[in-house]
Order: structure tokens, then C-alpha cells, then sequence
């Protein structure tokens, strides 16, 4: 088979900053995908009505025919007028921080008797919430295992909450995921179907590969693929983070890699190796607009059989994969 045309996708993760790079990585998105869901972690938080409605329209100035799925940032003790209001402004996401767990995290929460009162109101309101599932105070590549006794907690204790579990990076997560629920679902990245600790550190540091949570070796990778290809459940999410070159390259790296520019190529990569090729029109187009209760995309992009070799640079940031030649390309049909 040469080329494979799919439902346009949906990028359920995705972190397109504030400021002056914000216009950039919105239509880089919008270039493929008709749907995302941009991340609150932004400076400052999207933690706020006005707040949202005012980065809502920056985004939706860059790209008017982009989808939002709109979330925010939830603060300890935020309270459920404040919960109600970011939903009148058109939110129907809350996402869970640990505090220091990633990027612009430290604002996050200690532990989830923080946001009680904001969890029930998001249950009564019908809102999805969205976990960063990792527990800081545990070694880097065991803090998603560490995390997910907090996950059944607050699935036992908001009993209907809808709960998404962010990037899958573990076999366990993918595990807890696969016997959880129908309301629970997870997001898992192109960079996690696709990559290592070794790409990331094996022979020399790569810090365009350096993200929350850290790569795993190849026995995750291979369970998170077999969760993408066939749990119902698991979703895309690029969780494609930006930053600019100078602070990857700098001697306090912050976690994040620039997904965007070659998320689909890479899941097409990743899904053909695992034979599942059939399956990744479901995984990246169906199922999370299924589980957020969203109409299928009505376009169409085509993936083709085509090497390229991944720029330096893009939209002044360094993209995974840069300098490398990858087999798919995708465009518009
Ligand atoms: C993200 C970022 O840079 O905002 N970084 C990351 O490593 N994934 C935040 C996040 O989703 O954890
Ligand atoms: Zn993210």
C-alpha cells in the first residue's frame, strides 16, 4: 500500500504557549489536524474566565476553522464558582498538575484533597478531567507507576467523573487504563509510540527528546503500541510542547518536545511497523472525539510513502526527530 487517507485528526494534547509563538505553533497544528485541545499550562495560567475567553480568541485568530476543546489549569483551593464560570466560558476540561511535575507546574497540587471542592462542581458540571500522571517525590522513570494509586482514588471518589490519563509512558499505565472504566481514557504521544530512553540518552544526550514522562525502554513502548492500536479507549495526543532553542540547548533543560511538525509521519511509521495500519485512523481520528462526546472530523488527510528529512528548525524550535529521514509524509487531502 502507497498512501493511506484518513479522517482529518485530532491533537487532544497540545501546548501552544502564549506570546509571540503562539500564532506559529496554532497553524502548524491546524495544518493537519481539525480539532485540539490546547493545554492551561501557558504563562500566565489559563485558571480564569477572562483568561480563557481571551486566549481562546488569540488561538481562534490564528486559526479559525481549528476546533478548540477548551481546558484550565486547576489551583488548589479554586472553588466551584470559579469551576462554573470557566465552564461558561466554554470549558470542558480541568487538568490536574502535580505541583513540580512538569513545565509551568509549580502552581500544581500536592494532593488531590487540594481541589475537592472544584472536582465535585467539574463532576456536577459533566466536565472531563485531565491528569499529568506522575508523583514528583518518585524516581523520574518510576513516577508514573507512583502516580496511579492517585488515579483510582479519585476515580473512587468522584464515581462520575469522566478522567483522561495523559501520555502513556508504562506498560502499568497502559494496563490500569485497559481494566479501568468506560469513563476513564488516555492520550499516548508519537514520541512515546516511537522512541526510547536510548534515543533519548544512549549514545549522546538529545535534549529535542527530553519530556514528562521521560521515555521508557522498548518493552513500554511496545505495550503503549499495543494499546494504541487496539484499546478502545486510548487516544492521540501529540502533547507537542515548544520551547525555544536556546533554553533545550541550555544547561537546565526544561521537558518538552516539539511534536507537531512530525506527529503524524511518525504514528504512521509506528503503526505500520506494528502491522496496525488499519488501526490508526481509529486511534488518531475516532475514539477521543468518541469519548469526548464530539461529531467525527468531516475532511480528509492523506498520508504518503514519502522520505524526507526532518529540518533543523521549525517555527524557531527544534522538532523530534530533527535531521532525520522519516518514511511518511501527510497532507491535505
Ligand atoms: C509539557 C510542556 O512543556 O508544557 N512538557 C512535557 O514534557 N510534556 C508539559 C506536560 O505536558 O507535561
Ligand atoms: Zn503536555
Amino acid at each position: 500500500m502507497r498512501d493511506l487517507v484518513i479522517r482529518a485528526p485530532d491533537d487532544f494534547h497540545v501546548h501552544f504557549r502564549s506570546g509571540p509563538g503562539l500564532e506559529k505553533f496554532v497553524r502548524r497544528t491546524a495544518a493537519l489536524f481539525d480539532r485540539a485541545l490546547p493545554m492551561p499550562n501557558t504563562l500566565p495560567p489559563l485558571a480564569d474566565a477572562a483568561t480563557l475567553r481571551a486566549y481562546a480568541a488569540s488561538v481562534r485568530a490564528a486559526a479559525p476553522d481549528l476546533d478548540l476543546v477548551l481546558s484550565f489549569k486547576l489551583l488548589p483551593g479554586m472553588d466551584t464558582e470559579t469551576v462554573r464560570s470557566l465552564a461558561g466560558a466554554g470549558a470542558r476540561v480541568g487538568k490536574y498538575y502535580p505541583a513540580g511535575a512538569t513545565t509551568h507546574s509549580s502552581d500544581g497540587i500536592r494532593e488531590p484533597g487540594e481541589i475537592r471542592e472544584a472536582l465535585a462542581a467539574m463532576e456536577d458540571a459533566g466536565l472531563v478531567l485531565s491528569v499529568h500522571g506522575e508523583d514528583p517525590a518518585a524516581p523520574v522513570l518510576e513516577r508514573e507507576r507512583a502516580f496511579l494509586p492517585v488515579v483510582r482514588g479519585l476515580l473512587d471518589d468522584y464515581p462520575r467523573l469522566r478522567i483522561v490519563l495523559e501520555h502513556l509512558s508504562t506498560r502499568e499505565a497502559a494496563e490500569f487504563v485497559a481494566a479501568g472504566p468506560r469513563r476513564l481514557g488516555a492520550t499516548v504521544t508519537a514520541h512515546h509510540l516511537s522512541f526510547t530512553t536510548d534515543d533519548l540518552a544512549g549514545r549522546a544526550l538529545n535534549p529535542h527528546l527530553y519530556c514528562k514522562p521521560v521515555l521508557q525502554d522498548a518493552a513500554h513502548r511496545a505495550a503503549l503500541r499495543k494499546a494504541a492500536a487496539a484499546c478502545e479507549r486510548v487516544f492521540f495526543g501529540s502533547d507537542s510542547a515548544p520551547h525555544p532553542r536556546d533554553r533545550k540547548e541550555s544547561g537546565s533543560i526544561p521537558p518538552g518536545i516539539y511534536a507537531a511538525p512530525v506527529a503524524l509521519p511518525l504514528l504512521a511509521a509506528a503503526f505500520e511497523e506494528e502491522d496496525a495500519l488499519d488501526r490508526l485512523e481509529d486511534f488518531a481520528s475516532a475514539r477521543g472525539a468518541s469519548f469526548y462526546g464530539l461529531p467525527p472530523n468531516r475532511s480528509r488527510v492523506r498520508l504518503v510513502r514519502e522520505t524526507w528529512t526532518v529540518p533543523d528548525e521549525v517555527d524557531g524550535a527544534v522538532p523530534a526527530a530533527a535531521g532525520s529521514a522519516l518514511a511518511w509524509t501527510a497532507e491535505r487531502v
